[in-house]
């Protein structure tokens, strides 16, 4: 039988290409690189041809759903005189993930031209950018492209000359992960607290203002301008046939470089490892995440599975948002996953049961078993109490609370019984700290 031999996979740098270069955030530096070329390549298409290039890219959210973007645009019903809304999700808060905050600092003209376009496929004339309000620094940056951008003719009246209005509001939240869950968001931006709507309806019919809106992650919004100046064959060229095109894998933790890696979907944490110059010298990999602490945690055996939507689905994960978390074997599992917890059960919105009331349950049974003064049985509680939040909750936030917790029962839980059987955490932090 002869092994299938894989092709080398390289990096495909496009959004974080000009990173480097001095003020790479200038609207100056973006024009020089061939910015806003797309914009008016695509003002002189027809709105439902920029949607059927989106669409044909297979270009799939990259918040971490993936849903196909172009399809959710063409959701929208026909217009009707009244307004209809962009708003682009910068609320990026999933422990792990810092993809989306690097892009806006270093080049956040890509976003800006990339809502631009986004208004003219759906006809809509305003967008909005609903940020996390703790990165002021962000906020800051974004309001200076936008203003650039509208000295430059880009934003405003009369759009290059097109007769289209098309105008953006960078809107900083109140710092709350539940305000990235895209109806929570919506509130939030209306000036209330922000808590889920029931869905369906779904944005594309009731968004904003109950109008239909779109709803994308940054990113996904940030690489329509490359797929209008490139075609969406370019796109399709890299990637997986179902999962096609480029974007970014945020590494940190236990690897010698850790950062953003822009690569084609379908490369594997091994090739991603390689990049970043291996693990630090003499640790070898215990667990990790393909897509933040949301997604079930993956092992040393997972090691080659192509991170692409369906892959890692198969594999009984998920690529969400592509925020690799590495520990090597000096990280204790239970303090990581009580750690999560703590978080999804300070994050809970408390709108519904199984998840305000699951959540804080699971924190206590972990707080005692990582100190050693659990039970056995606690193992089966932990997933009882998982099995009642599961699909059962109103919204993802419960659901991803109880990945890291079933996943790591699966994978390690010697390593929970270990901490009974030796009255308390048998590792030691400081080894596990970085330059330690
Ligand atoms: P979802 O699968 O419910 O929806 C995805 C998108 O498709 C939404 O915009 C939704 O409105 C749209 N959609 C789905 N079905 C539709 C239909 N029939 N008609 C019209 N539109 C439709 O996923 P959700 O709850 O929006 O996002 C969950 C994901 O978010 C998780 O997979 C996780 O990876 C990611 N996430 C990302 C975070 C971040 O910081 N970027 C934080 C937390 C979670
Ligand atoms: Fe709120 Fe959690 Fe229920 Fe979502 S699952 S609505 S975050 S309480």
């Amino acid at each position: 039988m002869t092994e299938t031999v894989r092709e080398p996979v390289t990096l495909t740098p496009v959004l974080s290409k000009h990173w480097s270069e001095a003020e790479s955030w200038t609207l100056e530096s973006y024009e020089r690189n061939g910015g806003y070329q797309a914009l008016r390549k695509a003002l002189a298409m027809t709105p439902e041809d920029v949607v059927t290039t989106v669409k044909d890219s297979g270009l799939r959210g990259r918040g971490g759903a993936g849903f196909p973007t172009g399809l959710k645009w063409s959701f929208l019903p026909k217009p009707d005189g009244n307004p209809r809304y962009l708003v682009v999700n910068a609320d990026e808060s999933e422990p792990g993930t810092c993809k989306d905050i690097p892009l806006m600092m270093a080049t956040p003209q890509y976003l800006i031209e990339g809502a631009i376009i986004t208004c003219h496929a759906i006809r809509a004339e305003r967008a909005f950018i609903y940020l996390r309000g703790e990165v002021v620094h962000v906020y800051r940056r974004l309001l200076q492209a936008v203003e650039e951008a509208r000295a430059a003719g880009y934003l405003g009246e009369n759009v290059l000359g097109s007769g289209q209005n098309i105008d953006i509001v960078v809107h900083a939240g109140a710092g709350a992960y539940i305000c990235g869950e895209e109806t929570a968001l919506l509130d939030s931006l209306e000036g209330r607290r922000g808590q889920p709507r029931l869905k369906p309806p779904f944005p594309a019919v009731a968004g904003l203002y109950a109008r239909p809106t779109v709803v994308n992650n940054v990113e996904s919004i940030a690489s329509v301008p490359s797929i209008i100046d490139n075609g969406s064959s370019w796109f399709t060229g890299m990637g997986t046939a179902k999962s096609a095109g480029f974007g970014f894998f945020s590494l940190s933790g236990h690897v010698k470089r850790p950062g953003q890696y822009e690569a084609p979907l379908g490369i594997t944490l091994r090739e991603l490892i390689d990049m970043a110059g291996g693990m630090r010298e003499g640790h070898e990999l215990k667990f990790w995440t393909p897509g933040g602490s949301s997604t079930p945690m993956f092992t040393a055996e997972h090691l080659d599975i192509p991170l692409d939507f369906e892959s890692t689905g198969a594999a009984g994960s998920m690529l969400g948002t592509r925020a690799l978390q590495i520990f090597d074997e000096t990280v204790c599992v239970v303090r990581a996953v009580l750690r999560w917890t703590e978080f999804y059960a300070h994050e809970s919105c408390g709108k519904c049961t199984p998840c305000r009331e699951g959540t804080y349950w699971l924190v206590q049974v972990l707080r005692q078993l990582e100190a050693g003064s659990g039970k056995p049985e606690d193992l089966d509680r932990l997933l009882d109490i998982c099995d009642n939040i599961l699909g059962r909750s109103f919204c993802a936030l419960g659901d991803g609370a109880t990945s890291p917790i079933s996943s790591s029962i699966k994978h390690f839980k010697d390593e929970y019984l270990r901490h009974l059987d030796e009255g308390g955490c048998p590792f030691d932090p400081v080894k596990s700290t970085l330059f330690a």
